[in-house]
């Protein structure tokens, strides 16, 4: 028997717990279908989605080729202990590897997991049997999950406060957010101000950071995400990583650079770090590896740091942590990035869409404050009427007016899917699938036109 949404949503009520989700509407929305660029409800509603799932189904939803590749192992090999090999598994790791050689001109290794914040705790393992160091530098509006280890190096306080005392809470440095600089500086004549002040920590013991004496730091590594994703799809001065490594270096500080959103095209290039001229000691992936299929995630890390000699059998393990329906499909898809031409795709779509984005920005100055993009890794700022103060109630009603799925098209009614992120939640970062087509950002920038104008009406 089909139960009615009404039924569901009791049920939901009673039976679910909250905890395992993020609830922005209430009551939270049902979808029944999905394709391409779209969300469709019961009602056949189209809702174009400029966030695919926070960057997990960039190659489009129900994506044919990757839909197949799982089908296919379904029928050939479905389950199989980790403790066996299959062959998408060795085969998906070369690629992987030898993208990062391609990339960063570094020979390493790829260790599987389930989840992103799992993936993270690979690497900070990593991390801590290199330099026996358990603390690490991470980024103000940094994001890198939700497990312990993870949420001990996620900025926010929010996500720890009900989970007892974080002894390895990371020391959180300010992220080179230049619209609105920590440190009120302007980007053109800052001379990398908030590097250096990175740098000044290094200078005395007295900063708490360095054993001048031995150049032994009490920190094993720095996490990074390259362009910052749930901080608002921050996108740091080309030079900024060159500059930190350099610190990084001299203090033998490793980098390890959180992929798991921006990798796999999202900000152009095949790994977002690879935009900016520095090469990682570790990388963590995951999201869009399966497309949003069955889950898989990973590290790579340089070879001295994992090789067998130093990191054995069953250093973590995961019963599904190499799946055969999550390597069949990663596979796929790194086979699609090896032939088809992605980061030139999502450079040029990246600009069109910005272009579109911008225009929209001259018109309505005193709503939109910030557009900005690298690759079809896209933000804008919500802003209150004088243009620069953070406008986070405009954001959420834009986000639930989109939802409604009553916006008007010559097609007929569609709605919009939005993720509101950053540091004050004013932030749409958007991320549409790649094969996006110029109508559907047409769409997109009258879509959101409309919805800034209901909003001024109804809310301001
Ligand atoms: C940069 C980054 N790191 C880590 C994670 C955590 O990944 P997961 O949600 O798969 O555990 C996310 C998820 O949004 C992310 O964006």
């Amino acid at each position: 028997m089909k139960h009615s949404e009404k039924e569901l949503l009791e049920k939901e009520k009673k039976y679910c717990s909250y905890g395992d989700t993020v609830h922005y509407l209430e009551p939270p929305k049902f979808f029944e279908s999905c394709e391409g660029s779209y969300l469709y409800d019961k009602q056949g509603t189209p809702f174009l989605d400029l966030q695919m799932w926070y960057s997990a189904a960039s190659f489009g939803y129900k994506n044919e080729r990757l839909g197949n590749a799982l089908k296919n192992q379904i029928d050939k090999l479905p389950q199989l202990a980790c403790q066996y090999l299959h062959a998408e598994k060795v085969e998906l790791a070369e690629k992987i590897a030898k993208s990062m050689e391609r990339l960063f001109g570094e020979e390493g290794r790829v260790h599987f997991n389930v989840g992103g914040a799992q993936a993270v705790e690979d690497s900070l393992k990593v991390v801590r049997q290199t330099t026996k160091k358990n603390l690490m530098f991470a980024f103000m509006g940094g994001y890198h999950g939700r497990t312990l280890g993870a949420s001990a190096i996620t900025s926010s306080y929010r996500y720890r406060r009900r989970f007892g005392h974080f002894s390895d809470r990371a020391h959180f440095v300010p992220y080179p957010y230049c619209y609105r600089c920590p440190y009120d500086k302007k980007p053109e004549d800052c001379g990398l101000y908030c590097v250096k002040q990175f740098e000044k920590l290094f200078e005395t013991e007295y900063n708490g950071v360095l054993d001048v004496k031995t150049n032994e730091s009490e920190f094993g590594a720095f996490y990074v995400e390259s362009v910052q994703g749930t901080g608002g799809y921050v996108i740091p001065p080309k030079d900024y990583f060159k500059e930190l490594k350099k610190v990084l270096d001299r203090h033998n500080i490793l980098l390890v650079d959180d992929e798991i959103q921006m990798g796999f095209h999202r900000a152009g290039k095949l790994w977002g770090l690879a935009n900016f001229g520095v090469t990682p000691d570790i990388v963590v992936f995951g999201k869009a590896l399966t497309n949003g299929l069955n889950p898989l995630s990973g590290i790579w890390a340089k070879e001295k740091l994992i090789n067998p000699k130093v990191w054995g059998a069953g250093s973590t393990h995961s019963t599904f942590s190499s799946n055969t329906l999550g390597t069949a499909v990663g596979l796929e898809v790194m086979k699609m990035c090896e032939e088809m031409d992605y980061e030139k795709k999502v450079f040029d779509k990246g600009m069109k869409f910005l272009i579109r984005l911008k225009s929209l920005q001259k018109k309505y100055p005193k709503v939109i404050g910030d557009v900005d993009g690298l690759g079809l890794a896209l933000r804008m700022e919500i802003v209150k009427p004088d243009g620069y103060a953070p406008d986070r109630e405009f954001a959420d009603h834009m986000f639930a007016e989109g939802m409604q799925g009553d916006l008007d098209t010559p097609k007929g009614k569609r709605g919009l899917v939005l993720d509101v992120g950053g540091y004050y939640k004013n932030v749409f970062t958007i991320a549409p699938a790649f094969d996006i087509s110029e109508a559907d950002m047409d769409l997109a920038t009258d879509l959101f036109e409309q919805l800034i104008q209901r909003c001024l009406k109804k809310y301001r």
